[in-house]
């Protein structure tokens, strides 16, 4: 090999084991022909060259092959020792090839005759620069482990579970902490499979398998749910993601998967469900009790108070004969007309309560009855369409179907400034589904909503409570300026008769 100059001098910090000057210099000449810019210190013991290699960074050790007391093997062996990844090239004036072959395979990088040294050169600058390369190298494995360690603290501390199958051959790897999510000890590969499978929970295990098949024959991805028994006996829920990724070398997809315990989740989620539907039964009982109430009141009033008001109004009729026509009798036609207004006051209110007409004239004309009323009352323009006709439904159903129209109307004429009320019912199928619409200023839902969940108001809270309790759903369109439309959907066949 010829020599190659070096463009620019390149520093370079040579180590030289050497017990003569004169040759340590002739090296030295020789790099800086080659283009180094060299500094250089010269040893010849061990302990020399110990102290030299903790004073400083060298980029090569080029050492003698024999001094007096020294040699290049226990010069490597020192270099060894401390640890450092330094090129370290063998120059000797007589070296055989059973020495130089030795001290190669004991980790020197190169060897070379003091004869003949052309080809120091290049094979310094190649040295420096695997040895460069080697330092990446360490350099990016340390990070990739780094990265992996933290990888691994983090699927720790998440209780996060990791399998990975790659092409070719289907390897399983699983992570420690997908075993610790089992309870289970790794096992080794070809056993992986098999002895996770056996704890799934026999219920699970079909849909579990079904979806890795799929993954396996080309589905992109899966999230599935399902239970483990882990070896000490407890049973935890599970969500498994998994799908398709490229494999680094490109060849072919491998598939991953993740694994967390979703036990206290799935709990939590369970105990609202259940804080949920007793509250919701609850508030079925206290609205039959409201309804019940109201019945009872309404029959009171109606039957009480009105016949006691009734009898009054006779008794006072009774009497205007005998007043004749003076100021009493001015007083008792007084008496009676406020006997008559509360007698009507009494009758409305009961028939707020309880319109019996719903017990026998049926739901469509006791809505009808209703807001008929209503409007006349306000002033309100209405229209009234129905394709329910005399069909009766289950009581609950037509209660709760005549509360929200009701509640719907009272909030007409308290809330909208209307002119005109439509209010369409129809009976198609399963579904009972009724419109009440006003042309009044309508509102902002989302507003009245939160003021509803703040317990500000209740109207449309309670229609809300009274159609989900009977799996009925009530759907509200406002604008501002554009009017209001009430959509109630209910089922038309409840689950039996309990008004
Ligand atoms: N048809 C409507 N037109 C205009 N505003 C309405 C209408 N219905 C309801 N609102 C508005 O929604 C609010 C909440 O109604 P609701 O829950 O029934 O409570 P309340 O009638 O006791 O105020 C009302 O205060 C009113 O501002
Ligand atoms: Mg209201």
């Amino acid at each position: 090999m010829g020599e190659t100059p070096i463009p620019a001098a390149v520093p370079l910090a040579a180590l030289l084991v050497e017990d003569s000057e004169s040759d340590a210099l002739l090296v030295v000449r020789q790099l800086r022909r080659a283009g180094f810019d060299v500094r250089h210190a010269r040893v010849e013991s061990a302990e020399s060259l110990l102290a030299a290699l903790h004073q400083r960074r060298w980029d090569i050790v080029l050492s003698d092959c024999s001094l007096p007391g020294f040699d290049a093997r226990a010069a490597l062996e020192v270099l060894h020792g401390s640890g450092q990844d330094i090129p370290f090239i063998v120059i000797s004036g007589t070296i055989g090839d059973e020495t130089a072959i030795e001290l190669m395979r004991t980790g020197a990088h190169d060897y070379l005759m003091k004869g003949n040294l052309s080809r120091l050169g290049p094979a310094v600058q190649r040295e420096i620069g695997e040895a460069r390369m080697r330092a990446e190298r360490r350099h990016t494995l340390a990070a990739l482990s780094d990265s992996e360690a933290s990888l691994r603290e983090a699927q720790r501390i998440a209780g996060l579970g990791q399998w990975r199958i790659d092409p070719p051959g289907e390897h399983l790897w699983c992570s420690d902490t997908l075993y610790a999510l089992f309870g289970l000890e790794r096992v080794d590969e070809q056993h992986a499979r098999h002895t996770l499978l056996t704890r799934i929970h026999p219920d699970d295990l079909a849909a579990m398998r079904q979806a890795h098949r799929e993954l396996q024959a080309g589905a992109e991805r899966f999230d599935i749910e399902y239970r483990i028994l882990r070896t000490d006996g407890s049973l935890r829920h599970v969500r498994e993601c998994a799908a398709r990724a490229t494999a680094e070398d490109g060849n072919g997809a491998r598939l991953i998967g993740t694994l967390y315990d979703i036990t206290a989740q799935k709990a939590a989620g369970e105990a609202l469900q259940a804080a949920n539907a007793r509250l919701r039964r609850l508030s079925g009982r206290i609205l039959d009790a409201q309804e019940a109430e109201r019945r009872e009141v309404a029959r009171e009033l109606h039957d009480q108070i009105g016949q006691a008001l009734t009898a009054v109004k006779l008794e006072l009729q009774g009497m205007a004969p005998s007043v004749g026509d003076g100021p009493a009798a001015h007083r008792l036609a007084s008496a009676i007309h406020i006997t008559e207004e509360a007698l009507a006051q009494v009758r409305g209110l009961s028939l707020n309560l309880r319109p019996p007409q719903l017990d026998y004239m049926g739901l469509e004309a006791s809505l009808r009855w209703h807001a008929e009323r209503q409007c006349e009352r306000a002033g309100l323009t209405l229209t009234f369409h129905s394709s329910l006709g005399p069909t009766r439904l289950d009581t609950r159903i037509e209660i709760v179907c005549f509360r929200l129209v009701q509640e719907a109307v009272t909030n007409i004429v308290r809330h909208a400034a209307a002119s005109r009320v439509d209010i369409e019912v129809e009976l198609s199928g399963p579904r009972l589904e009724v419109c009440v619409g006003d042309d009044g200023h309508g509102f902002d839902v989302a507003q009245a909503r939160r003021r509803m969940l703040e317990g500000r108001s209740a109207g449309l809270l309670g229609m809300e409570e009274r159609a989900a309790l009977i799996g009925g759903e009530v759907a509200i369109e406002s604008a501002t300026g554009h009017g209001t439309r009430v959509r109630v959907v209910l089922p038309a066949a409840g689950e039996g008769t309990r008004g």
